[in-house]
């Protein structure tokens, strides 16, 4: 009889066939950071997670390189905002202040922006608005100004999460140019239109005032067009290659890892922490052990690098063991 079982049957056994780990290495948190002072507002549907504005975040930060995370993903909530989302190009803005802040008080934290519009915009669109719809060449001009920005503040590497065609090789061009070849882009590839980023628009401020995403997220029904969208990313020149949302999408992930030689990465994005933590809150499940599985099945469908909320709850239990 073929006994598979001989293998699970201690602990010690179990740890020596163990195909994948969790590890802190694994790991980017995202921080919202509000223009203002003396902001620190907690995010109802993400326990755990809250709002600061610069004068509050260290503690915050300290923690988080207390746990030796690697990495942060900045987004920015501006008090000014217009048609265009210009406050994302301001030097001045409040990505650019974050920026600078981090970098100069915690110099080794790897520093990653968020590059789009939706917090921006007077209308919570990821670009600018012509004949009710995202004009795509016309942002991609702007996401060149937003990008150099960015770099001139001193980013590490820039994240964009747009969804506009072409906005790898307008990223990759206009860092190029402006004397920051350097500077990687983490490209979310393959972003779907997903009712679990919920909790985040309430959290930045971002929800759409018409309409919704679907003329430039990518439709949930679709599996080779995420193949499509990560070639020509690929292609463009992006240097690690995300999928978004993490959970309902680990057959995508799978796939670009398979296909591409870069690094993968997925976003374990708001709706599915929030998911947990709303069953775990009241005893309907062991929500540390759920998000330890969840994170887990991100690494065995094959990401790399996995951008969530929860870590520096991960970071934590890990230390524990
Ligand atoms: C767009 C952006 C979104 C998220 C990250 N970047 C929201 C959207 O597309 O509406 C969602 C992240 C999450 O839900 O955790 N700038």
């Amino acid at each position: 009889m073929n006994r598979t079982r001989r293998l699970r049957k201690t602990e010690n056994i179990r740890r020596l066939v163990r195909e994948n780990k969790l590890t802190v290495d694994d790991l980017i948190y995202p921080l919202f950071i509000e223009e203002g002072e003396n902001i620190e507002t907690e995010i109802v549907s993400m326990p755990g997670i809250t709002r600061f504005s610069l004068d509050r975040i260290s503690k915050e930060l300290d923690e988080v390189v207390a746990l030796n995370i690697p990495a942060v993903l900045l987004f920015g909530i501006p008090t000014h905002k217009d048609e265009e989302g210009s406050e994302t190009w301001n030097d001045n803005g409040i990505m650019q202040q974050a920026v600078r802040f981090i970098k100069k008080n915690y110099p080794s934290l790897y520093v990653i922006t968020d590059v789009c519009f939706c917090e921006y915009t007077s209308h919570g669109h990821c670009g600018i608005i012509h004949d009710n719809d995202v004009d795509n060449d016309a942002t991609l001009l702007n996401i060149a100004k937003q990008v150099v920005s960015h770099a001139k503040a001193g980013v590490d590497m820039v994240a964009p999460s747009g969804m506009m065609d072409g906005m790898i090789e307008t990223i990759r061009e206009a860092l190029d140019n402006t004397g920051f070849p350097n500077i990687p882009i983490m490209s979310y590839a393959v972003k779907y239109a997903s009712a679990f980023y919920g909790p985040f628009r309430d959290a930045a401020g971002s929800a759409p005032a018409f309409g919704d995403r679907s003329t430039y997220q990518m439709d949930p029904s679709n599996r080779d067009e995420g193949l499509r969208e990560a070639t020509f990313d690929d292609q463009e020149g992006a240097d690690i290659l995300m999928v978004k949302p993490a959970l309902s999408y680990l057959d995508i992930i799978r796939d670009l890892k398979n296909n591409f030689d870069r690094p993968i990465a997925c976003y374990n994005v708001s709706g599915e922490y929030a998911m947990i933590k709303a069953a775990a809150a009241n005893g309907w499940i062991d929500g540390e052990r759920a998000m330890m599985e969840s994170l887990l099945s991100m690494k065995r469908a094959g990401a790399d690098i996995i951008i969530t909320y929860f870590a520096k709850e991960v970071a934590k239990l890990l230390l524990k063991k």
